[in-house]
C-alpha cells in the first residue's frame, strides 16, 4: 500500500441550512425544510499527490449560504421536537462506476432480464443495469412513518423517471420526536445499497435536544466531531476498486460476501491526521463501512468516556481502553487531551479481524484509523460529567417471543446468500408486530460470522447473548423446515434445548438504546422491541396509534437485515409491517 499516512487532514462535513418555516403569530419554527441531491463529483480522498477520485455525495444549501456538494454528505443538525422535511433529489444521470450485479434481486430499473451463465465479465458487464442509477434514501434509527423511511423499493432515478414498487413520494419527513442522538442518513436501494453507500452516499443527522441537560456540559463547536469511519481500495487512477468477480461467479459473476477495503478512510479522507488542542473533544463516531468492524484504542493506551450509544445518552458515563463497532453502530465518545504532551501523535488503532471474528486480524494498514496531533496549547480541563445521563426504562415483554434463525446458504463454490429465518426478502411478510407491544426477538445464528442486526423504526434494548450448540439446532431446524430458502412462514424452533452455561450480560457500552446489535455466532442474541414512540415511559404500556406523532401502520412497511451491506444486498434483509392494535 503506496498511500501514505496522515497527510491528509481531518474535514468536518459542513452542517446544511434549512428555510425554516414559522408560525405567523407566534413565531414558533413549525419545520426544517431542505433540498438535498444525490450527485456526482470529484474528491481528493487520498493525499494531494494523487488525482482526485470520482465519487457520489449530496449536494444541498450550507450554512454560509453556498451550495455544496460532498461525502460524507453535509450534515444534519435537527431539533428535537421540530420536524424536518427533505425533499429528495437524484441528479446521478451517469451511469454507477461499480459493478452492479443483476443475478441479485434488486431494483433494476430496465427490467431487464437475469442473466443465466455464462457470465460476462464487468465492465462492460451489463450496461442495463449500470444505468439509470436508483436511489432511496434513509434516516438510519429515526422514528419515522414508512413512506418516508426510504424502504429498498421506493427507488427512483434521475427525474423520477423510473420508480419502485413502494415509491410514493420523495419529499420525507422526520419527526424528530426521539431523543437526542447521533444518527445517518444512506443510500438503501434494493440490491445495490452496498455500492451506492461505496460510491458515497451517506452523511451524519445530528439530532439535539435544546432542553437537554446533559449537552450544554459537554464539548462543542470545533470540540464536537463527527467521524465516519469507511474503509476503501483503490485503483491507481485514484478511482475506487471495488472487486468485480464474485467468490462463486458462476452464481453471482460480481458479488462477494464481505467487502473489505485495504485503505481506512475517515470522514471522506484516506488516513487522515487531526490537530487538537490540549483539552477534551467530542467525537461522535460511525462505523459506515460495508463490513468491517472496528475494535478501537489509542495508541498511548489512554482511555475514554463513552456517554451515547446509536439511540441517545446511555444512563451513566463509562470509561474505556477499547471500543467494538460493527457496521452501522455509532458511539459517542468524550476523549481528553489535557494531559497530554504537546506534540505528541496519538493512532486511533483498529485491531478486529475481518470478516469478523474470524477472518484475518488487521495488517499495518487496516490496523489504524486516524492520527490526533496534541498541539502546545493551555490545558483546559475535562467536564465532570453527573453519574446519570439518562432514565432508560426496564422494558417488560407482553407477546410471545420470537425465534429468528441467520442461516448462511452454501452454493457450490462459496456463499450464495445469508438469509434471516431461511427466507428470501420476496418471501411473504412474517414479522407484523402490533403497535404498542413489548417483544423479544431472539436470534439463534448458525452462522460463522457475526451480523450487525438493524431494525427499522424503532430504537431497541439487548437483554442477553447466551452460547448454544449451534450446528445440532441447524440440522433440526432443516429437518423441521426444509433446505432454504423457504416460501412460506417458518416453524420456529425453540432455543431452550440447544443452550449452553448462562446468559451473557450485554456489554456496559450497548445497556442503552440500540438501532443495530451485533449477533455473534454460535450465540442465541435476545433483543427486546417495544413498537411505541422512543419517549414512552415504560408505565404507558399500550400506547395505541395515536400516541405516534405519526402512524407506523400507513405506508409501505419497513425493513430489518443485517448491516453487512454486502448480506443485505443478497437478500439479508425482511420486510416488517406494524400493524394496528383495533382490528
Ligand atoms: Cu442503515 Cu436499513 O439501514
Ligand atoms: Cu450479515
Amino acid at each position: 500500500n503506496l498511500i501514505p499516512k496522515y497527510v491528509n487532514e481531518l474535514v468536518v462535513p459542513p452542517v446544511f441550512k434549512p428555510t425554516v418555516v414559522k408560525d405567523p403569530t407566534t413565531g414558533e419554527e413549525i419545520s426544517h425544510n431542505y433540498t438535498v441531491s444525490a450527485t456526482e463529483l470529484k474528491q481528493q480522498l487520498l493525499p494531494r499527490r494523487f488525482p482526485k477520485t470520482p465519487v457520489w455525495g449530496y449536494e444541498g444549501i450550507i450554512e454560509d449560504g453556498t451550495c455544496f456538494s460532498s461525502t460524507p454528505g453535509p450534515t444534519f443538525d435537527a431539533v428535537k421536537g421540530i420536524p424536518v422535511n427533505v425533499q429528495w433529489v437524484n441528479n446521478i444521470t451517469g451511469p454507477s462506476f461499480l459493478p452492479v450485479d443483476p443475478t441479485l434481486h434488486w431494483a433494476n430499473p430496465n427490467n431487464m432480464p437475469t442473466p443465466e451463465p455464462p457470465f460476462q465479465p464487468f465492465p462492460p458487464g451489463y450496461p442495463l443495469a449500470q444505468s439509470p442509477v436508483p436511489i432511496s434514501t434513509h434516516l438510519h434509527g429515526g422514528e419515522t412513518r414508512s413512506d418516508s423511511d426510504g424502504n429498498p423499493e421506493a427507488w427512483f432515478t434521475a427525474g423520477e423517471e423510473k420508480t419502485g414498487l413502494a415509491f410514493t413520494k420523495s419529499r420525507f419527513t422526520y419527526p424528530n420526536q426521539q431523543e437526542p442522538t447521533t444518527l445517518w442518513y444512506h443510500d438503501h436501494t434494493l440490491g445495490i445499497t452496498r455500492l451506492n453507500v461505496v460510491a458515497g452516499l451517506a452523511g451524519f443527522y445530528l439530532l439535539r435536544d435544546p432542553n437537554s441537560e446533559i449537552e450544554p456540559l459537554l464539548p462543542s463547536g470545533p470540540f464536537e466531531i463527527p467521524i465516519v469511519i469507511q474503509d476503501r481500495s483503490f485503483n491507481e487512477d485514484g478511482s475506487l476498486l471495488f472487486p468485480n468477480e464474485g467468490n462463486n461467479p458462476n452464481i453471482h459473476p460480481y458479488w462477494i460476501p464481505d467487502f473489505l477495503g485495504n485503505a481506512i478512510m475517515v470522514n471522506g479522507k484516506v488516513w487522515p491526521n487531526v490537530d487538537v488542542e490540549r483539552r477534551q473533544y467530542r467525537f461522535r463516531i460511525l462505523n459506515g463501512s460495508n463490513s468491517r468492524f472496528y475494535n478501537l484504542k489509542l495508541s498511548n493506551g489512554q482511555s475514554f468516556i463513552q456517554i451515547g450509544s446509536d439511540g441517545g445518552f446511555l444512563r451513566c458515563p463509562l470509561t474505556m481502553t477499547e471500543l467494538l463497532l460493527g457496521p452501522a453502530e455509532r458511539a459517542d465518545v468524550l476523549i481528553d487531551f489535557s494531559k497530554v504532551e504537546p506534540g505528541t501523535k496519538i493512532i486511533f488503532t483498529n485491531d478486529a479481524a475481518a470478516p469478523f471474528p474470524a477472518g484475518d486480524p488487521p495488517d499495518d494498514n487496516t490496523g489504524q484509523v486516524m492520527q490526533f496531533t496534541v498541539l502546545d496549547t493551555a490545558s483546559v480541563p475535562p467536564v465532570t460529567l453527573p453519574p446519570i445521563l439518562n432514565k432508560i426504562p426496564i422494558l417488560i415483554p407482553d407477546t410471545p417471543q420470537k425465534i429468528l434463525t441467520l442461516n448462511a446458504v452454501l452454493g457450490r463454490n462459496g456463499a450464495r446468500e445469508l438469509l434471516l429465518d431461511g427466507q428470501r426478502w420476496e418471501a411473504p411478510i412474517s414479522e407484523l408486530p402490533t403497535v404498542g407491544s413489548t417483544v423479544d426477538w431472539v436470534f439463534a445464528n448458525v452462522s460463522r460470522a457475526t451480523h450487525p442486526i438493524h431494525i427499522h423504526l424503532i430504537q431497541f434494548q439487548i437483554v442477553s447473548r447466551q452460547l448454544f450448540e449451534s450446528d445440532r439446532y441447524l440440522a433440526d431446524w432443516l429437518l423441521l423446515n426444509g433446505e432454504p430458502p423457504l416460501q412460506h412462514p417458518t416453524i420456529p424452533l425453540p432455543v431452550e434445548p440447544y443452550l449452553i452455561g448462562k446468559p451473557m450480560e450485554p456489554d456496559l457500552n450497548e445497556q442503552g438504546w440500540k438501532d443495530t446489535i451485533r449477533a455473534n455466532p454460535n450465540e442465541v442474541t435476545r433483543m427486546r422491541l417495544r413498537f411505541t414512540p422512543q419517549n414512552v415511559e415504560s408505565g404507558d404500556s399500550k400506547p395505541g396509534v395515536n400516541q405516534f406523532s405519526f402512524d407506523p401502520t400507513v405506508g409501505p412497511g419497513y425493513v430489518w437485515h443485517c448491516h453487512i451491506l454486502d448480506h443485505e444486498d443478497n437478500d439479508m434483509m425482511r420486510p416488517m409491517k406494524v400493524v394496528s392494535s383495533t382490528i
